[in-house]
């Protein structure tokens, strides 16, 4: 976060304090007893906030489809805090979502001067053979790249109708010396995030997106701009219930029977209005007033949780009449993991991380190097035990390499109370690490000549 406060997500800098940001973005605390069987990560604590989770989980709940929606920079080797998303798009997808990866070709070639070939090449080998080897079903995934999907960059350009200059330049801080590919970049994202909902990409229905807390600015923008498209606002009614009010724009006008001088066509808009209480008496709810000419319906009787589904029946009558129909994505938030000196982890400083082809020797040495939270003599460890807040091994045996919840608490206490000594604790993260990083190795030789299954028909 820089001084503006704001979040830069092109900036190797990351803000961590992750409570200031939950306040400032209006994020919720993820509560991981209401997810069905809860992954690692979620069970830690390291999946710490969202928007909208709610939604999804309701439809793994009722067994109902959703997306899962992730993208990649196709520059430099993956590491193992991009591994942290797939881990969690796993998760999703083993609770029923379909899977849409996108290649943020045109983005990297935008901020970082990757070119396009070398991007294709480096998402494939590098990021898409990762994927495979982590797990990702082919049979439910989908990669494709920005650069050759039109219908990603014709929404970056139709929505951006709804966003100006001064927008980006508060969220990104984007200036006069900005280019213009850089500019474009958030919209070709803000295009990747809601294309999925698409009738010809899965069709209308909750896309989740985990990220790592940089790329939060990108959610808001396509929170604030699919909200701006609808046509039908839900509120919350100050006597209690819910409202729907219609939110008139230049696209919808004739189908809410504002004639071309601006008067109301009253048949028109009773139409609308009919169309719309048969869908919320087919709900259930019998108390429904309703206000053709204010352009707005009252449900007395509805709860919150009524919310979703009455918004979902509203998107698609919109689609019915030509409107886009889009949901707000859902997102997740990570915590990232220390760097292995104590810093932040990146790419640009191999001594910062674990490269998912590491080999065993080069893991072993990063880790014999790392950070420790054991005390400078051997006596006053055992009297004063280790702190693991800031030992790297600790923290990676819980981020990455350590799944058992029991045999990670037996190693915190063991460290905490002196028993475990920093050396020790070290040889346990190489062991662990090790069995991790072989079985990835032996899953990517798997998978090498077979990932164009993970490859959409448009990015073969
Ligand atoms: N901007 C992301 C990054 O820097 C990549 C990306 C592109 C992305 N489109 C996305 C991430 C959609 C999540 C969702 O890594």
């Amino acid at each position: 976060m820089n001084n503006a406060g704001r979040i830069d997500p092109w900036s190797s800098e990351q803000s961590t304090d992750y409570a200031r940001i939950i306040d400032q973005f209006g994020l919720s605390n993820v509560d991981s007893d209401i997810l069905p069987k809860p992954g690692m990560l979620h069970r830690r604590g390291v999946v710490f906030a969202h928007r909208d989770l709610d939604v999804v989980i309701d439809r793994i709940h009722r067994s109902a489809s959703f997306g899962a929606l992730t993208g990649l920079m196709p520059s430099g080797k993956m590491h193992l805090g991009h591994s942290m998303v797939i881990e969690q798009v796993r998760w999703f997808q083993e609770h029923g979502a379909d899977v849409t990866v996108a290649v943020a070709d045109l983005e990297a070639l935008a901020t970082r001067g990757t070119s396009l070939s070398l991007g294709r090449e480096t998402a494939i080998r590098e990021y898409v053979h990762n994927y495979a080897a982590l797990g990702l079903d082919p049979e439910k995934t989908n990669v494709y790249f920005q650069s050759s999907r039109p219908v990603v960059q014709k929404l970056a350009f139709t929505l951006g109708k709804r966003t100006n200059l001064s927008e980006f330049e508060s969220i990104y801080g984007f200036h006069g010396e900005t280019s213009l590919s850089h500019l474009q970049a958030p919209m070709v994202q803000v295009g990747d995030i809601v294309h999925p909902q698409l009738d010809e990409f899965g069709g209308l229905r909750p896309i989740v997106v985990p990220v790592g807390i940089d790329q939060d600015p990108h959610l808001r923008l396509t929170r604030d701009i699919t909200q701006k498209t609808n046509w039908f606002n839900v509120k919350i009614r100050k006597s209690g219930g819910l409202n729907i009010a219609l939110s008139i724009q230049d696209t919808n006008q004739h189908h809410f029977g504002i004639n071309n001088d601006g008067s109301l066509d009253m048949s028109a808009r009773k139409m609308v209005f009919t169309e719309i209480e048969n869908t919320i008496s087919e709900l259930g709810f019998s108390d429904i007033r309703s206000n053709p000419k204010h352009g707005v319906i009252e449900i007395p009787g509805a709860t919150i949780q009524d919310r979703s589904i009455i918004r979902m029946k509203l998107l698609s009558y919109e689609r019915e009449m030509g409107g886009l129909g889009l949901m707000p994505p859902s997102s997740t938030y990570h915590r990232f993991a220390v760097g292995m000196n104590g810093d932040k982890m990146s790419s640009s400083k191999p001594e910062s991380t674990i490269f998912l082809d590491d080999s065993i020797e080069q893991m072993e040495r990063k880790v014999k190097r790392a950070i420790s939270g054991g005390q400078p003599t051997v006596e006053e460890h055992r009297r004063l035990g280790g702190d693991i807040s800031i030992d790297v091994a600790y923290q990676y045996l819980k981020f990455f390499f350590e799944d058992d919840d029991l045999a990670l608490a037996e190693i915190r206490n063991d460290y905490e109370s002196g028993r475990l000594l920093a050396g020790d604790l070290k040889n346990i993260c190489i062991e662990k690490a090790t069995e991790w990083l072989q079985n990835l190795s032996e899953r990517r030789a798997m998978w090498e000549d077979r990932l164009s299954e993970y490859l959409a028909p448009d990015a073969l």
